[in-house]
């Protein structure tokens, strides 16, 4: 049984991110969304939310679990049996940092493979970030995101009036 982990941020999980989950669960027997705590990066959604949202997403996709962690991800890794670790790959400016990051869990545990899986070219330009600002200005992004991350989107907007 291959386990694969899909660690990010997911603030908020997008179509891009969406797109790469349905197709990992294809490949793989299952795969882990590790949402990381606590990072240097401010994520301006609070965890649990950010896992509620998630889980509403992946509810009709059977092999793909949600949990989240802390610290290394190369340890939690081990501590799953995983042996694949699944990134996104939207355009050239994700290679340098990805292929450093690739390479640099690689030396950490060696037993982890890193695979890339390229989003949908419709979902080249979507970010997390750039989702927020779009949302939080009154854009529309709801061809961009899961309808009940763009509903938290709408009412967290209202909220910040
Ligand atoms: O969605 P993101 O923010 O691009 O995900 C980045 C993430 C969480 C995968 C990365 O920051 C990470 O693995 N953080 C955990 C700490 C770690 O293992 N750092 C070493 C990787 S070189």
């Amino acid at each position: 049984m291959t386990l694969a982990i899909y660690p990010g941020s997911f603030d908020p999980i997008t179509k891009g991110h969406m797109d790469v989950l349905q197709r990992a669960s294809k490949l793989f027997d299952k795969v882990i969304i590790a949402v990381l705590k606590n990072s240097n990066k401010k994520c301006f959604i609070p965890l649990e939310d950010r896992l509620h949202l998630i889980r509403e997403c992946c509810s009709h996709l059977s092999n793909v679990e949600i949990d989240s962690f802390n610290g290394l991800t190369v340890d939690y890794a081990k501590q799953k049996n995983a042996t694949v670790l699944i990134r996104g790959m939207r355009a050239i400016t994700d290679f340098e940092y990805e292929m450093q990051m690739a390479q640099m869990n690689n030396t950490l545990y060696s037993e982890l493979e890193t695979v890339f899986l390229t989003t949908k070219p419709k979902y080249n330009f979507v970010s997390s970030s750039i989702i927020k600002e779009a949302a939080l200005l009154g854009g529309d992004v709801s061809r961009l995101v899961p309808e009940n991350v763009y509903n938290y989107l709408l009412n967290l907007k209202k909220e910040t009036k």
